[in-house]
Parts: C-alpha cells; sequence; structure tokens
C-alpha cells in the first residue's frame, strides 16, 4: 500500500479531509508520518488523535536536511499547508513524488508571498470573476510544477477574502483525495 508523509503548518483541515477518507476507506492508502515546521500546528493534534506519528522540523536552512530520514521509504510526500520552502535538491530527489495544494488557479497568483489570505486578497482585488484550488507536483520554483488537479468557483458580488477562503478549502479537500487517489 502507498505510504506518504503529509507536512503542515497550521490547521491541517487537509490532513483532516485524508484521514477522513482513510478511515471511510474512500482512499486507500496510509499516512507514515505528519511533520509540521512548527511546534504550534494543529495538524499535529489531528494526527495524534487519528494515532498516526508526528514530528516538528523546525524552520530554517536545512529543514529539508531534516526531513531526509523522516520521509525515507516512504512513497509520497503531500505538502498540505505547508508555508516553508524545500531545497532545489530535495525537490530533485523526490521529483513527482511531492505534491503540494495551492489555493488559486495556478499560474494565477503563485510563487512567493502567495499564500492563504494573500492569495483570496488579490484575487478579488483584480476582480476576478472565477477563482479555485490546484493540486501540482512540486518543483524548484514556487509552485510552478505540473498541474495534477484543478477545480474552480465562482466569484459572487458580494465575495469577501474570508468567504472566498471558505469555498476554496471546500475545493482542496476534495481535490487532494482525487489526487491522491490517482497514484
Ligand atoms: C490551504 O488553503 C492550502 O492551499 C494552503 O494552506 C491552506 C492550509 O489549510 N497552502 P489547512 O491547514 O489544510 O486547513
Amino acid at each position: 500500500m502507498v505510504k506518504i508523509a503529509v507536512l503542515v503548518s497550521g490547521n491541517g483541515s487537509n490532513l483532516q479531509a485524508i484521514i477522513d477518507a482513510i478511515e471511510s476507506k474512500e482512499l486507500e492508502l496510509s499516512i507514515g508520518c505528519v511533520i509540521a515546521d512548527n511546534a504550534k500546528a494543529y495538524g499535529l493534534q489531528r494526527a495524534q488523535w487519528a494515532g498516526i506519528p508526528t514530528y516538528v522540523v523546525k524552520r530554517g536552512a536545512d529543514l529539508s536536511e531534516k526531513l531526509e530520514p523522516l520521509v525515507e521509504g516512504l512513497d509520497y510526500i503531500v505538502l498540505a499547508g505547508f508555508l516553508s520552502i524545500l531545497s532545489a535538491q530535495f525537490c530533485e530527489k523526490w521529483k513527482n513524488k511531492i505534491m503540494n495544494l495551492h489555493p488559486s488557479l495556478l499560474p494565477k497568483y503563485g510563487g512567493k508571498g502567495m499564500y492563504g489570505m494573500f492569495v483570496h486578497q488579490a484575487v478579488l482585488e483584480n476582480n476576478e470573476k472565477y477563482s479555485g484550488a490546484t493540486v501540482h507536483w512540486v518543483t524548484e520554483g514556487i509552485d510552478k510544477g505540473a498541474i495534477i488537479l484543478q477545480k474552480s468557483c465562482e466569484i459572487s458580488g458580494a465575495e469577501t477574502p474570508e468567504s472566498l477562503a471558505e469555498k476554496v478549502h471546500k475545493i482542496e479537500h476534495k481535490i487532494l483525495i482525487e489526487a491522491l487517489k490517482g497514484l
């Protein structure tokens, strides 16, 4: 069975979607470990409740190096709201084995500084008619790797960054599971 590591920085609702899909047998894979880049990530708590081993690897230049022994032997790495940047060397070694989730219709609104609410604010400032979420392979260039799955939603006249974030999150939970089914 395919075994993945899930990397988180915060709430971990996408991690929860994976855990739930495994428990309901919608998804046939297992999570070998959950790794956070800060000890306060709520995703760690979610993993512990599900009985999944957790690790914290502090943010910093040596983060990728420290990840190496923790992910060894696993098949894929899933970045589910993970804000640290992985080294070029690490991305090359794990080519087509690291999936990332991004809260926009890439290639729009990707790259450095485009994360979380910054994305939704920028989308609304530009009066976009649509936004959405993307699952893509991770390469050295931030949010630049090949797209695996993408789904859009309409932006309403009364949209706020918060309401858009909620819509996009719901899409993320779905497309992440769909993408994982393809592994
Ligand atoms: C998601 O919007 C994801 O696209 C982004 O960070 C957010 C994480 O949400 N990279 P959660 O921690 O899974 O709830």
